[in-house]
C-alpha cells in the first residue's frame, strides 16, 4: 500500500496479521491494534506524548527483574488483572482475585491443620476453610496453596529476617473438604511505591498505595477449575480502597472468637484467639 492515511491505516495493518498461524493469537493482536488505533484517534495522541509513554513503558522495564514485576503492578494497579481474574471466574463459583508478585511454586506441604504461627509476631488466626463443588458437596481431595504476610506487613520474600518459606504452605484437605491454617492476622499491605507505576500514575492521582489484609490462596480439586483468590476481612479499613482492586462481596470474611476448647485443643491451642471461615466453591473444569 503506497498510500497510507488516517482512512486506511487500521485496516492495513490489521491485514498484516491476517496470516498468523495461530487464531487465537491472531485474535488478540487484531484486537489490540483495532483498540489502540481507536484510542490514538479518539485522544488525539501527539507525538511528545506518544513518547512519553514509550519512555514511561521503558522506565516499567528498566526497574523490573526477576523477583520484581513492575509490569505486573502495571496491570494491577489498572484494574487488568481484576478483570482478567473476574472474567475467568464462573459466577456461581467463589471470584477468583489478584496473584499478586509474591506467589512463588513449591511452598513446603504441611498436614492439616496446618501450623504456621510458630514463632511470629502477631495476632494468632485461624483460617478455618471448606473447599465444596457448586452443588455444595465436599471436594475431599482438593489441595490448598497458601501465602501471606508477616506482622510487619512483608512476605517472606522481601524481607531477611524472616525464615524462608515462613508464613505459606500446601496442604490437603479432609474427607469432607475441610483445612484449618493457625497462622496470624494479617495486615494491611503498601504496594511499591519507588517505582514508575507509582510515581507517574498512581500517585498523581491522588490514590491509596493500601491493600488491605488479606490471606491468599490457589485451590485445586481434581476435575474443577483452579481458583487464585483471596480472603479479606470485614473489619479492615482498606476495603473500599484497594490499591490493585481485588475486593469482592463473597471474599471478605467475618472474623470472630474461637473459644471452644475442643476446637482450640485440636488446633493445640493454649487460648482463645481470631477465626475466619471460608467456604471455597469450585466450578466444574
Ligand atoms: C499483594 O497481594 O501482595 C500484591 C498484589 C498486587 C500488587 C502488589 C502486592
Ligand atoms: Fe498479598
Amino acid at each position: 500500500m503506497r498510500n497510507i492515511n488516517t482512512d486506511n491505516i487500521t485496516q492495513v495493518v490489521l491485514s498484516s496479521f491476517d496470516r498468523h498461524p495461530d487464531a487465537r493469537q491472531r485474535q488478540l493482536i487484531q484486537g489490540l491494534v483495532e483498540h489502540l488505533h481507536a484510542y490514538v484517534k479518539e485522544v488525539k495522541l501527539t507525538h511528545p506524548e506518544w513518547r512519553a509513554a514509550l519512555a514511561f513503558l521503558h522506565r516499567v522495564g528498566d526497574i523490573s527483574s526477576d523477583s520484581r514485576s513492575e509490569f505486573s503492578l502495571l496491570s494491577d494497579v489498572t484494574g487488568i488483572s481484576s478483570l482478567v481474574d473476574l472474567l475467568g471466574s464462573d459466577p456461581q463459583a467463589t471470584p477468583g482475585s489478584v496473584l499478586g508478585p509474591f506467589h512463588t511454586v513449591g511452598s513446603p506441604w504441611f498436614d492439616n491443620p496446618a501450623q504456621l504461627k510458630g514463632h511470629n509476631e502477631g495476632v494468632t488466626m485461624v483460617l478455618r476453610g471448606r473447599v465444596v463443588d457448586l452443588h455444595g458437596n465436599p471436594l475431599s481431595h482438593a489441595t490448598v496453596d497458601f501465602w501471606q504476610n508477616a506482622a510487619n506487613g512483608m512476605y517472606w520474600q522481601m524481607d531477611p529476617s524472616q525464615p524462608s518459606d515462613n508464613l505459606r504452605c500446601q496442604m490437603k484437605v479432609d474427607a469432607n473438604g475441610c483445612f484449618d491454617i493457625v497462622t496470624l492476622q494479617p495486615v494491611p499491605y503498601q504496594i511499591p511505591t519507588d517505582g514508575p507505576v507509582w510515581h507517574d500514575l498512581v500517585h498523581p492521582s491522588e490514590r491509596s498505595s493500601w491493600r488491605p489484609a488479606h490471606f491468599h490462596l490457589i485451590v485445586s480439586a481434581p476435575a474443577c477449575k483452579t481458583l487464585v483468590t483471596e480472603l479479606f476481612d470485614e473489619q479492615d479499613p482498606y476495603l473500599q480502597s484497594d490499591a490493585v482492586f481485588g475486593v469482592r462481596e463473597p471474599l471478605v470474611g467475618h472474623c470472630e472468637t474461637l473459644s471452644d476448647s475442643a476446637t482450640l485443643r485440636a488446633l493445640r491451642l493454649s487460648a482463645p484467639c481470631l477465626q475466619i471461615k471460608f467456604e471455597i466453591c469450585l466450578a466444574a473444569a
